[in-house]
């Protein structure tokens, strides 16, 4: 067969603030791979099917002198995300084809892997699209479930707020406390997702664009000073003044689950000016990363959350919100 196109994304240049789509990233099809000769070296040749978009891409397009806790995109390379590929060609005896496999993915239409080191093997479900894989049944459905239970220490009454509540985190999230018999306050940054978010089971949605937080949560969050029977969650996606708000109308023993912060990613962090509401009040405030816990999550969430998206019971929809690039048909 002649040799195939190998479409791919480009990191091509580091961001001024947002990334400029055709400049800070480049669709390139200059490359072209020999798919049925292509040598494997004892590797496999996967043909990727979706890829995630994730907020975090912000984060890795930067120089390498910029420390963090994951390794930026190199430069004239793919970028790369979690996704789903199927194994087309094998050399390793362990690696069938026909396989399909959920990992770290180049951003290109197929790629040789040496092993499956940074790979697990993934089930196919026929009542769920390999787009949730990315999504609620795959990194950010992880992050919500496991930093809910891990984190949480939600009790029925409490009351919770969700910002960001229209993606695939926040989503999540929403249901998560709703099952746990909290009431749940969320935010996002459109009516139509505001209209998701109720869906959902938001008892309050709102758009942080068109009405004002503080507002909303001086109204209907606990803003008791005194030591408060029903204690409040804030699950933070965004990080900025709606952290700062979110201090202001905590609860007394509030807890503060530390997601994101979305707000500063791509235009500098903001400081915070109201810590001292972490004193006063006793807050607890945690980071998550959703990698420090699949240890003790992992092998739970994949046998709960994709049976249960694809009954539809805990996950109506929330993969709606989710960016995926649809590479391939399987
Ligand atoms: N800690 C971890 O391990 C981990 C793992 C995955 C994700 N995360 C974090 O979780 C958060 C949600 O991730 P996701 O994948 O579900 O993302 P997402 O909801 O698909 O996308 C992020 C959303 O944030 C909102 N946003 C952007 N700028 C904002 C601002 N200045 N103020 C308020 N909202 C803003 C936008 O929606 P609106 O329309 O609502 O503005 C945007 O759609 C992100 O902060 C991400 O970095 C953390």
């Amino acid at each position: 067969m002649a040799p195939a196109t190998n479409g791919r994304v480009i990191f091509a240049k580091v961001p001024k603030d947002f990334p400029v789509p055709g400049e800070t990233t480049v669709y390139d099809t200059t490359q072209t791979i020999d798919i049925d000769g292509v040598p494997l070296s004892g590797g496999f040749l996967v043909k990727t099917l979706v890829l995630s978009v994730d907020p975090y891409f912000r984060g890795k397009m930067r120089t390498p002198e910029k420390k963090s806790y994951f390794p930026p995109f190199t430069l004239g390379e793919p970028i790369e995300s979690h996704g789903v590929g199927v194994v087309l060609r094998t050399d390793n005896a362990e690696v069938a084809v026909g396989k399909y496999v959920y990992g770290m993915i180049p951003h290109q239409e197929y790629s040789i892997f040496p092993n499956m080191q940074r790979l697990n093997f993934i089930e196919k479900n026929p009542k769920l699209p390999w787009t949730v894989f990315v999504g609620a049944a795959g990194m950010p459905g992880q992050t919500s479930y496991y930093g809910w239970k891990e984190l949480s220490q939600a009790k029925k009454g409490e009351t919770a707020f969700i910002t960001a509540g229209a993606g695939p985190v926040g989503s999540m999230v929403i249901q998560l406390a709703k099952r746990d018999g909290l009431k749940v306050i969320a935010s996002a940054g459109s009516d139509e997702k505001v209209e998701l978010m109720k869906q959902i089971g938001a008892d309050v949605a709102f758009n942080y664009k068109t009405t004002n937080t503080r507002e909303v949560l001086e109204r209907e969050g606990p803003i008791d000073m005194q030591i408060h029977p029903k204690g409040c969650r804030y699950w933070d996606n965004v990080g900025g003044e709606i952290l700062e708000a979110a201090l202001d109308n905590a609860n007394t023993y509030g807890r503060f689950i530390e997601c994101g912060m979305i707000s500063g990613y791509n235009t500098g962090p903001k400081g915070i000016k109201n810590l001292n509401q972490i004193i006063q009040k006793s807050v607890t405030m945690t980071g998550l990363l959703v990698f420090r816990f699949h240890d003790k999550y992992e092998k739970e969430f994949y046998e709960v959350v994709p049976a249960a998206l694809a009954s539809g019971g805990a996950e109506k929809g929330s993969n709606t919100g989710k960016a995926v690039v649809i590479v391939a048909e399987d």
